[in-house]
């Protein structure tokens, strides 16, 4: 777990503590408060702008220190650019530069001055809840298992910032605002926990029983083990996790949010939870193979966003899914050329046991949609490596049957910054996945390797079921460093979800 930063909201009569910043417009256009430091220091923050050449622009600061007359030993200016045009996005990440800016001077406790008017749409108090916001994302750190205290961390943060006091006019405002934010941030935290803890810790049974911490914010969780999943017939799922030591679960997270609606058919999200992907039997080479503790990318999401949509009580039903199983060789492990038969009844010949993704979310796509007949199905998977060579590391790819659903993920996107890029689903790819022994195979050629593993997974996809996979191989571990995200396990997705139910689940089930 990482140290946790305490954020408060305080009026901006308030005393500041030692490190304090304050915001400037673009042409060191001050706010009240800041403005009153200025003049009782003898006009250090205009001085100091001057000699520094500063001048405002969003993500840019200078640091003062020791201004006279003002009780603080460093002021720092953080500019904010131009204040109306700021959409949400970019002040959350200006929020995580600010911490940023903090954490690089080593000091435990800082105020955040917003004495602006707030933007066009944006009032000052959300203004300051989603600065928050982005400093608490941008503070999570794993570091767990350090054990040398004091010893400098990623940032350099020698003690570590524990408190940041946030100074506005409306304080009671903004903590409420802050509050649906900050469940945001909490399963963005859990999720990149998960994609963090190695292996040794977090096997399938562990994986599973981390949705039990879900049940105190009232989301109902059923765990099922090899005995039920056998019951179900889920061979695919089942044949990966058979070369381990450690049995295979699902985990089902269920969270009735919809007023008025309770029987309203929920948006199911559903996650693969490979704890440990050696490759089994087609095993993978050596160079970065402990990067595969994070193949539970999605199923860690999926828990994220669950957990963001309960503790924010949001106003919609849905549903995580989660298979979590070890891919690992062993003289039971399952091999190329055998053939499982999945719940929906469809044989697989296993052709590279490295392909065990996709075997996993077959039967928890069929799974959910036999059991919940969902409204929309997201699956989310570090599915493939051909999607980091065709999309790279900061875009995840977006496999889509139903424009409507494309759109909304894109606008979604854009609000969050998680970027997606849509991606083909075609016959041709599908094609690939046929097989003469069995109805198909579950690896197909050299070529298009995101394509077809996604038509792979639209074979368990039911007629007007709208579906999309998320392949994320490339954004939730190891993805580009940013304003808001230092951590190697990203959390990537949970944002993402949680705005798509935001804007298009939960207005419509009044
Ligand atoms: N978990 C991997 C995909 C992956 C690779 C995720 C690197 C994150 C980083 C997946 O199970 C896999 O091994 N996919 C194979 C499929 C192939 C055998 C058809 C791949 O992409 O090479
Ligand atoms: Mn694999
Ligand atoms: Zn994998």
């Amino acid at each position: 777990m990482s140290d946790r930063l305490d954020i408060s909201f305080a009026p901006l009569s308030a005393d500041a503590e030692a490190t304090t910043v304050v915001l400037s417009g673009e042409g060191l256009e001050l706010g009240a408060k800041a403005k009153e430091i200025d003049s009782k220091s003898g006009g250090a923050i205009a001085k100091a702008a001057a000699a520094a050449d500063y001048k405002g622009k969003l993500k840019s600061s200078i640091e003062i220190l020791a201004p006279a007359k003002i009780g603080v030993e460093r002021l720092i200016v953080a500019g904010f650019g131009k204040a109306a045009s700021l959409n949400e996005l970019q002040i959350v990440e200006l929020g995580g530069a600010i911490l940023g800016q903090i954490q690089a001077r080593k000091c435990s406790s800082a105020s955040l001055i917003v004495d602006v008017e707030g933007t066009d749409d944006i009032k000052a108090e959300t203004l300051a809840a989603l600065l928050a916001q982005g400093a608490q994302l941008r503070h999570y750190a794993f570091k767990k298992y350090l054990t040398k205290k004091n010893s400098d961390d990623a940032n350099g943060d020698k003690a570590g910032l524990k408190k940041l006091v946030i100074h506005v006019a409306h304080p009671d405002k903004a903590k409420a605002a802050f509050q649906p934010l900050k469940a945001v941030v909490n399963g963005v935290n859990l999720a990149r926990d998960l994609v963090n803890e190695p292996a040794n810790i977090l096997g399938p049974v562990e994986l599973a029983e981390k949705t039990k911490a879900l049940e105190k914010l009232g989301v109902d969780v059923e765990i099922l083990d090899v005995g039920d999943m056998q019951k179900l017939k889920m061979g695919s799922l089942l044949c990966v996790g058979q070369g381990s030591e450690r049995p295979s679960r699902m985990a089902v997270m269920v969270w009735n949010g919809a007023k008025g609606n309770k029987k309203a058919k929920p948006v199911c999200f559903v996650g693969k939870g490979v704890v440990f992907d050696t490759g089994g039997i087609s095993i993978k080479g050596a160079a970065g193979m402990e990067d595969m503790k994070g193949d539970m990318g999605g199923a860690a999401a999926v828990i994220g966003v669950m957990h963001a949509l309960a503790e924010r009580k949001a106003n919609v039903n849905a549903v995580g899914l989660i298979g979590c199983v070890e891919n690992m060789p062993s003289g039971n492990a399952v091999r190329p050329g055998d053939i499982v038969t999945s719940m929906s009844g469809q044989t697989i010949e296993i052709i590279n046991t490295d392909a065990e993704g996709r075997l996993v979310l077959a039967d928890v796509l069929w799974y959910a949609q036999e059991k919940f007949k969902p409204k929309v199905v997201i699956d989310l998977a570090t599915l493939t490596g051909a999607i980091m060579i065709a999309l790279g590391k900061e875009y995840a790819g977006i496999f889509v049957n139903d424009d409507k659903l494309a759109d909304e993920l894109s606008s979604a996107s854009k609000a969050t910054g998680e970027k997606v890029w849509r991606m083909p689903l075609d016959k041709a790819f599908d094609k690939a996945m046929d097989s003469k022994n069995a109805d198909m195979k579950n690896a197909g050629g050299r070529w298009a390797g995101a394509a077809t593993a996604a038509a792979f997974l639209q074979r368990f996809v039911q007629k007007d079921t709208p579906w999309c996979h998320i392949d994320l191989a490339g954004t939730a571990m190891d993805g580009a460093r940013s304003d808001i995200n230092q951590s190697w396990g990203s959390g990537w997705g949970v944002r993402l979800l949680d705005r798509f139910v935001a804007e298009h689940h939960e207005k419509s089930e009044k």
